[in-house]
């Protein structure tokens, strides 16, 4: 398969204060997934050169450096850079904390601007920001100030209630010079529901931030789909999510179809090894470990026996 000019995506992203991103194919976060055993088994298997952690809730206050070291540490232990994310409502407090994340080792950290739940809805904070550009904009103004030079950025949905809001939202990313944008393609009302001009609105948001290394989210499952996103849409590089649950190696299919490193797609054999250290390393009870199933569910894994064994 020929790079499709999109080879950029395998080149390091330089930030501001002289680190870099190894490469632009990041996963997308996801809270209960992307935590725990799945970090060890997607890093022993190098199928990720970067963690993005789920959202951490800055609430009634900022959390002690100890207790934010905590949170990173399994993420950091993996080796690979981590930008850790932080959702809210008080501009002050997330400065405060991102700076401390920072000290505590993250490359960048990350605002969220686009969970749709509707609990965090509820509590305003999430996907409910993008109600208030403004907002965005102070607090990432806020978070400029505490972490000076060292890399900040926000994900954002292309709108709360409507793809229309999308230009004012561009204009508060414009005026606070995030270093990166992630962007899934839904509006937060959308939830997880079909559209079918996402990346068109990809698109348009490209021309509203053409200077912004801008990431984007939605509906990323194989490598066209990725390949798709990137042609039409002129991202800096992509970020599935769900696509990795169900093949864990999609970012390494991606990297190999631009000339990256060869990589032969997972097999059944290769997920079920997936599953078994998923499950092995996961330090949970038998009865605990659930989310094992619901990944083997995503993954399609065949569990039946082989023919040989069949009665
Ligand atoms: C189970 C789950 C948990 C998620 N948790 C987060 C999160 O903590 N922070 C975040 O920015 N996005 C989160 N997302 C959104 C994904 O990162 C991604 O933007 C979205 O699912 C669209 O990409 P996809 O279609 O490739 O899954 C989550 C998605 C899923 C499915």
């Amino acid at each position: 398969m020929t790079d499709r000019g999109l080879s950029a995506w395998l080149q390091p992203l330089p930030l501001p204060d002289g680190q870099t991103l190894p490469g632009r194919l990041l996963p997308g976060p996801m809270e209960g997934i992307s935590e725990g055993s799945f970090l060890d088994v997607m890093t022993a298997r190098s199928l990720v050169l970067t963690w993005h952690t789920p959202f951490l809730r800055i609430s009634t206050g900022v959390p002690r450096r100890a207790r934010l070291a905590a949170w990173l540490a399994p993420y950091l232990a993996t080796g690979r850079p981590v930008i850790a994310q932080i959702m809210g409502t008080d501009s002050a407090r997330l400065a405060a904390a991102a700076r401390r994340l920072h000290d505590a080792g993250a490359i960048a950290v990350d605002l969220n601007c686009a969970c749709p739940s509707p609990t965090v809805v509820g509590n305003q904070a999430g996907g409910y920001r993008l109600r208030d550009p403004d907002w965005i904009a102070r607090t990432l103004d806020a978070m400029r100030q505490t972490c000076g030079a060292r890399a900040i950025s926000v994900k954002i949905r292309c709108g709360f209630e409507s793809p229309a809001e999308l230009p004012a939202i561009a204009a508060a990313l414009r005026r606070a010079a995030p270093d990166l944008v992630f962007c899934h393609f839904r509006t937060v009302r959308e939830m997880y529901r079909p559209v079918a001009d996402g990346l068109e609105r990809l698109r348009h948001l490209r021309d509203l931030l053409p200077d912004t290394p801008l990431f984007g989210a939605g509906d990323l499952f194989t490598v066209e789909d990725a390949l798709r996103m990137g042609e039409t849409t002129g991202v800096d590089g992509v970020t599935p999510a769900r696509g990795l649950i169900r093949n864990p190696g999609l970012l390494r299919e991606i990297a190999a179809a631009l000339g990256g490193p060869a990589f032969t797609p997972l097999t059944s054999e290769d997920k079920i090894s997936f599953l078994h250290d998923l499950s092995e390393r996961s330090g949970l009870p038998v009865r605990k470990r659930g989310f094992v199933i619901h990944v083997a569910r995503a993954m399609g894994v065949d569990f039946s026996l082989p023919d040989c064994h069949r009665m």
